[in-house]
């Protein structure tokens, strides 16, 4: 591939069946020197074409692992990045929607968060606070991490990392998801009301008392995802009230009265596994994108499986990755053209590896 040149991407009109049938042939053509990372909220007509299949921690490990020349990315803006920041001299990296970015990364941008670390350095002067960014955030938030003796977590090992930032620090810089850290906080121990929420557009300490900062072993961010923000404890009672006998199963993006009301909460990769573990027979609902719910019922016909709240759309950037788009970036990578490149500049990209590699270090 030391021939492929940059190129548009142009999408293909054609029906569902011809666009499905092309992609495959283009797909097989390209054989190892691509594979294809799929992330578990992405919907059928493309995560059929996913070599592998994966919550972010999971999709972060083998890209950096994969031998591909090419990795093409169902998912969005910010795991591509990872996936390129990652990746091997000589890899390339491809996402068929330069657009799919994720409303949580963007509650939190390097300039906010720069001047948050700021105050919080000159309010508590000798502590040493560690900076941990979700896997959710841009890649120059995970540089300013590994810059700052941080690191990256996701959904499915914030808690080590949380163990491992207090062991070196006296405290943790949390962002941009502030319910994950509320709930790995207080799933830690932590006093809900030991937590304060730094809110970016109040000038002043963020709008927290700087006594409680004094004290915080958690500063929160305000920011959230809008799809997980929608479930509610309330549904949830109204759940057990309608379904006798139901586990609740929620995402820990969700606030924290949802998550203590559920019966477990985790990464998607979790989920999948409590739907394959729990017997046949039981009824499960679940809190979380309903592209991964409605193919884990469709998967599981001997259990009753549902989403918590089928009145929400998918998560809208997840779904920008269709059919269409996919074809259109096959036939470009096979005929040696390089579509919708995600290239993070060097000198971010060496500061987030050290912040990806501290979390991949940790298991
Ligand atoms: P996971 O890492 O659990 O797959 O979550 C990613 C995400 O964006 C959830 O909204
Ligand atoms: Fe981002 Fe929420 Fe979509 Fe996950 S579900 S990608 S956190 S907007």
């Amino acid at each position: 591939m030391s021939t492929a040149v940059a190129c548009e991407l142009t999408i293909p009109e054609a029906p569902s069946e011809e666009l499905r049938r092309r992609a495959w042939e283009a797909r097989e053509a390209l054989g190892d020197q691509l594979i294809v990372l799929g992330h578990h909220y992405q919907k059928d007509e493309v995560i059929e074409f996913a070599d592998v299949t994966g919550d972010s921690f999971k999709l972060a490990k083998l890209g950096a692992e994969a031998e591909a020349e090419l990795v093409l990315f169902l998912g969005v803006y910010f795991m591509a990045e990872s996936a390129d920041v990652l990746a091997r001299p000589g890899q390339t990296v491809v996402l068929p929607d330069l657009s799919a970015g994720c409303h949580l990364a963007e509650c939190a941008d390097i300039y906010t968060v720069r001047d948050a670390w700021e105050q919080i350095s000159g309010a508590l002067p000798g502590k040493r606070i560690i900076p941990l960014t979700y896997m959710n955030s841009d890649a120059v938030l995970k540089a300013f991490c590994g810059e700052n003796g941080g690191a990256v977590c996701t959904s499915g090992n914030a808690r080590t990392v949380f163990e491992w930032a207090l062991a070196e620090g006296d405290a943790i810089f949390f962002f941009p998801d502030e319910h994950l850290g509320r709930n790995i906080a207080c799933d830690m121990g932590f006093e809900d009301a030991s937590l304060p929420v730094w809110n970016p557009r109040l000038a002043e300490l963020g709008g927290a008392r700087r006594e409680l900062l004094a004290d915080a072993p958690v500063i929160l961010w305000k920011g959230f995802c809008n799809v997980h923000t929608n479930f509610t404890a309330e549904q949830v009672k109204r759940h057990r009230e309608d379904h006798p006998g139901v586990r609740v199963i929620v995402h820990p993006e969700c606030p924290r009265p949802t998550v203590l009301a559920a019966d477990e909460s985790g990464s998607t990769e979790y989920i999948i596994r409590r739907c394959n573990e729990l017997p046949a027979g039981s009824t499960i609902s679940i809190g979380t994108d309903l592209n991964l719910v409605y193919r884990l019922r469709d998967a599981h016909p001997a259990k009753t499986i549902f989403p918590m709240l089928d009145t929400i759309c998918p998560c809208v950037t997840m779904n920008r990755i269709d059919l269409p788009k996919l074809t259109g970036c096959l036939e470009a990578l096979e005929s040696g053209g390089l579509p919708n490149v995600v290239s993070v500049d060097e000198e971010v990209a060496e500061w987030a590896r050290v912040a990806l590699d501290r979390m991949l270090a940790l298991g």
